[in-house]
């Protein structure tokens, strides 16, 4: 696997705050790499280091093999950027400020028309390509910011936040282009998100920093395997029986993590692993309770940010 994007032991201070502090990682090229973190823990000011756009106190960074603060305008053409406020010129319309970047970045002069508009209808701005981008609503500004990024062709796209702001259709989008440029142009995809739902459908592998720090980085399955110890079982008895079949698992210790909640007619409750599955059929069938459903759901991204940061909240 190539490493098209290296940090070493990189770390950046802004006077008290130590927003980035020995960080190493690799991210390989054509996958989607997620970078996930409380506000405040060093993912923007990593997107902006990895850019050449500050520069760090400490390590080595390597994007493409170009050192981002001596060769960014190399860099810079092969890699694009949405920031967290895209800014565009609001005086001009939708077309001229994509005509302008696509000029900035070297696009050759005789593809640029083809380009431009062939991007602004692919993110649905081609009828109001001729409005200035000040009309225009969150979502369309951040269809533009995706526009603008990818005139170049770059092979890597730094997305922070990219879906923030957007409606879920237009969202639904962003994940559709997302996995089209990785799984079908075989880019690289650095994301930075909030949204772990978002975070585990799409990423192959995801980095969670804390404090300027990095505390876990691996594929959602291999994380949630590592750092959730439980699991949520879903279980359906006969209703007559529901209170005996809570006493047969409480007294035998299978339910870990309080009470199990009413669900859908059946219980919910936590469980210790896998192994907890089995046991906790045969228990119940060795007792006479018939068990119309039992379910396990495995732990998500959403279950391992918990778990990474449970007992550190003050
Ligand atoms: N230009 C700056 N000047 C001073 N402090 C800064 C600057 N940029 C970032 N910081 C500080 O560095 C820390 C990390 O900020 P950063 O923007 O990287 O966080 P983040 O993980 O992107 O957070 P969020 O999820 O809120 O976007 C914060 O404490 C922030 O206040
Ligand atoms: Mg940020």
């Amino acid at each position: 696997m190539e490493a098209v994007i290296q940090l070493k032991n990189v770390s950046r201070r802004f006077g008290e705050v130590q927003a980035v502090r020995d960080l190493t990682l690799e991210v390989y090229r054509g996958e989607i790499f997620g970078f996930l973190g409380h506000n405040g823990a060093g993912k923007t000011t990593t997107i902006r280091l990895v850019n050449g756009v500050l520069e760090a106190d400490q390590g080595k960074i390597r994007v493409l093999g170009f050192d981002p603060q001596t060769q960014g305008p190399q860099l810079r053409a092969r890699t694009g950027v949405i920031t967290e406020t895209a800014s565009m010129d609001n005086r001009l319309t939708a077309l001229d400020n994509l005509t302008i970047y696509a000029d900035l970045y070297g696009v050759p002069r005789a593809e640029v028309k083809t380009r431009v508009s062939g991007l602004l209808a692919q993110f649905e701005l081609a009828e109001r390509a001729n409005d200035r981008v000040a009309a225009f609503s969150t979502g369309m500004r951040q269809r533009l910011a995706f526009a603008r990024a990818l005139l170049h062709q770059p092979e890597i796209l730094f997305l922070d936040e990219p879906t923030s702001g957007l409606d879920p259709m237009a969202a639904r989008q962003v994940h559709s282009l997302v996995t089209h440029l990785a799984r079908e142009e075989k880019r690289t995809v650095f994301i930075c998100t909030h949204n772990l739902v978002e975070a585990q459908r799409l990423c192959d592998r995801v980095a969670v920093m804390e404090h300027g720090q990095l505390v876990a980085v691996g594929s959602p399955h291999e994380l949630a395997s590592r750092y959730v110890r439980r699991l949520m079982v879903n279980l359906e008895t006969d209703p007559a029986q529901r209170e005996s079949a809570l006493e047969i698992l409480a007294a035998a210790g299978a339910l870990v993590d309080g009470q199990p909640e009413l669900a859908n007619g059946g219980l919910r409750f936590a469980a210790a692993g896998r192994e907890a599955i089995p046991q906790t059929l045969s228990l119940l069938v060795n007792k006479g309770i018939r068990v119309y459903h039992l379910s396990a759901e495995e732990p998500d991204l959403e279950d391992v940010y918990f778990a990474l940061h449970a007992g550190k909240e003050q």
